[in-house]
């Protein structure tokens, strides 16, 4: 193995999202990572293209979050938040909710962006139950839509091999058309021009069922696992509109989009558009320590704190919610974000990833690139009857020739670390153009 790993035995861990017998095959392993890159055992140097998995928005190793990670293990390190409190917990609220858009002020502590999806429907179902609507029970997702591996996640999900293999999910579902439209929107920079009216979809599912069974609608405001699917323009207005029309819960799934991805705290902030509920985790802590969490409206809170049937007013959390190791992680995060200045360092950065990303217009196999904040997705046309197999292959060369990206069916995505320097994004697309031009 040439990273030098050869004694390991790979055979007792069953990889996630993984072709595993291929993989151990054929293993790539890191070993240390710093800043903007990882390295392998024998000392190579990847590029971090993809901030690990569109989470460590800070880069590698920042000491400062190690530091107090390190230092809250010494101190206290479990303390649980039923009926029990340590003010770190208290502390990384009001600094969430500090970021998060006015009114979406609440927030509710899980380990990961699934636990956040799971716990946001959840939410949106007591939320109307509690004010006597218990007939609003219906959620809306929308395919291509990525929301974690729960059971709640892959029901509004729209991932038919995340989807297939499980059963009949959860009952009472429907889905948005997904907004992917390359014939009208190829090569656009930023928000698509074509495709607002796709939301109006919600108004036919709302014709067929009825608003009063309706409890939520969640969507990505930039689907990112599916392979980079900008809003277009007006479309997330529209949504919100008809959400508020019909009193349905709206929730933005920003797991990815959250914490500076798109030069903004959030994605809600960035678009102008704000939802009832917003889902987090991954950049939330850096991806240091697993933390995830949800904003909810005051709206929702407090009218669901009022109208509780019982004192616990919500009967939902895990062991692990705002765990103290999380909590000292994550404001440690918080804290380097807005030292470093590093939203409006990706705000700044985006016009010159944008036309280094679209550089590749022209390049072999490209149909199509787009871009927000600091990602980018650059479509392939699929290799005729192996679909999958050509971004593959660049993923592969890509991580042997020192970059790392990611690859979802033939669309290859980058998410760099927001620290990312101008050199380090000509860098990874040179070699990408060199990929491209050589795969076949
Ligand atoms: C939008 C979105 N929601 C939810 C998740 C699930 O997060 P996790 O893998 O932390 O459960 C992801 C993960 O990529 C995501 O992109």
């Amino acid at each position: 193995m040439a990273d030098g790993n050869a004694t390991i035995d790979m055979d007792a861990f069953w990889m996630p999202f993984t072709p595993n017998r291929r993989f151990k095959a054929q293993p790539r392993l890191v070993a240390r990572a710093e800043g903007m890159y990882y390295y392998t055992g024998d000392g190579r140097k990847i590029l971090d293209g993809t901030s690990g998995l569109w989470c460590v928005n800070a880069g590698h190793g920042r000491k400062k979050i190690v530091e107090a990670i390190q230092k809250q293990a010494a101190e206290m390190d479990y303390a649980p938040s039923f009926n029990l409190g340590h003010p770190l917990s208290f502390e990384i609220a009001t600094r969430v909710a500090e970021l998060t858009p006015p009114g979406l002020d609440r927030i509710f502590f899980t380990n990961s962006g699934s636990e956040s999806v799971d716990t946001a429907l959840k939410i949106a179902l007591a939320y109307h139950r509690a004010k006597g609507n218990g007939a609003k029970t219906r959620l809306i997702g929308r395919e291509r839509g990525y929301h974690g591996v729960g059971f709640g996640g892959i029901s509004v999900g729209g991932i038919v091999k995340n989807r297939m293999h499980f059963g009949t999910l959860l009952t009472g579902v429907d889905h948005l058309p997904h907004t992917h439209d390359i014939e009208r929107n190829a090569f656009t920079k930023g928000q698509p021009e074509h495709g607002a009216e796709l939301a109006d979809a919600l108004e036919r599912i709302i014709g067929l069922h009825d608003a009063s069974t309706i409890a939520a609608v969640i969507v990505e405001p930039m689907a990112g696992s599916t392979g980079v699917l900008v809003p277009p323009k007006g479309y997330l207005e529209r949504l919100r509109a008809i959400c508020e029309k019909h009193e349905i819960v709206l929730i933005f799934d920003e797991v990815i989009t959250g914490f500076g991805r798109v030069g903004k705290a959030f994605a809600a902030e960035y678009f102008g558009v704000t939802p009832d509920i917003i889902t987090m985790a991954k950049g939330l802590s850096n991806a240091s320590v697993p933390m995830g969490a949800v904003a909810v409206s005051r709206k929702i809170h407090d009218s669901m704190m009022e109208n509780a049937d019982s004192p616990i007013e919500l009967f939902h959390g895990y062991t692990y919610s705002a765990h103290p190791l999380a909590c000292a992680a994550a404001l440690a995060t918080l804290d380097i974000y807005r030292d470093e200045g590093l939203f409006e360092r990706a705000a700044q950065m985006a016009p010159y990833w944008e036309e280094a990303v679209h550089s590749l217009k022209g390049a072999r196999h490209v149909i199509d690139i787009r871009n927000i904040g600091l990602v980018a997705g650059i479509e392939l046309e699929p290799r005729p009857g192996a679909p999958t197999q050509r971004a593959l292959e660049v993923f592969e060369r890509s991580f042997d020739r020192g970059l790392m990206v990611r690859v979802t069916g033939d669309i290859i995505a980058m998410s760099p670390p927001l620290i990312i320097e101008k050199a380090e994004i000509d860098q990874a697309v040179e070699l990408l153009g060199q990929i491209l031009a050589e795969v076949d």
